[in-house]
């Protein structure tokens, strides 16, 4: 037997140390979070994804009285991007969250498996690192790509 460990390498910002870009990404990442339909969680979730082209997507999440057929604000965003600009690849999309008493939450949210794995076949057809920007009122989370968020990830090359 042999026992391994994954480590995944994640940066914490304050948001003042953050590029104006990326402030301005999480702005309206948090702007979204109003936009959010989310009658049955309360939980409303928004979203922005940079272009290559400079263009930046937004989105939020979108629930239904029939549970499942909601989606959530990354892949909202992320399939509206891809939609959108179908040879542009995302550079970094941001992430935020209000909960039930419509706070921003504390600390980053984690977005679901289903969405890591949206990501990964973003950045797989971009091309390039999709970087991950987690916002949260007690710190900032980066992870530079995909993979960081998703490690023993399964793509189409594990078909071949
Ligand atoms: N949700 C997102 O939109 N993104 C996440 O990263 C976590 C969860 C949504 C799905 C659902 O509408 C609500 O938040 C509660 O799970």
């Amino acid at each position: 037997m042999k026992e391994n460990k994954i480590e995944i390498p994640l940066k914490v910002y304050d948001y003042e140390e953050l590029s104006e870009a990326d402030c301005q990404l999480i702005d309206k990442a948090k702007e979204m979070t109003y936009h959010s339909y989310a009658p049955y969680s309360h939980f409303s979730v928004g979203a922005a994804a940079l272009l290559t082209n400079g263009e930046i997507v937004c989105g939020s999440n979108q629930e239904n009285a029939a549970y499942p057929s909601g989606l959530c604000a990354e892949r909202t965003t992320l399939f509206y991007a891809n939609s959108q600009y179908p040879d542009v690849a995302v550079t970094t999309i941001a992430i935020a969250a209000r909960n039930e008493s419509g706070n921003f939450v504390e600390q980053p949210v984690s977005p679901c498996g289903a969405c890591r794995q949206v990501m990964l076949e973003s950045q797989w057809r971009g091309g390039v690192p999709l970087r991950i920007l987690l916002y949260g009122t007690e710190g900032i989370y980066e992870l530079s790509k995909v993979e960081d968020l998703l490690p023993l990830c399964f793509t189409a090359d594990d078909m071949e």
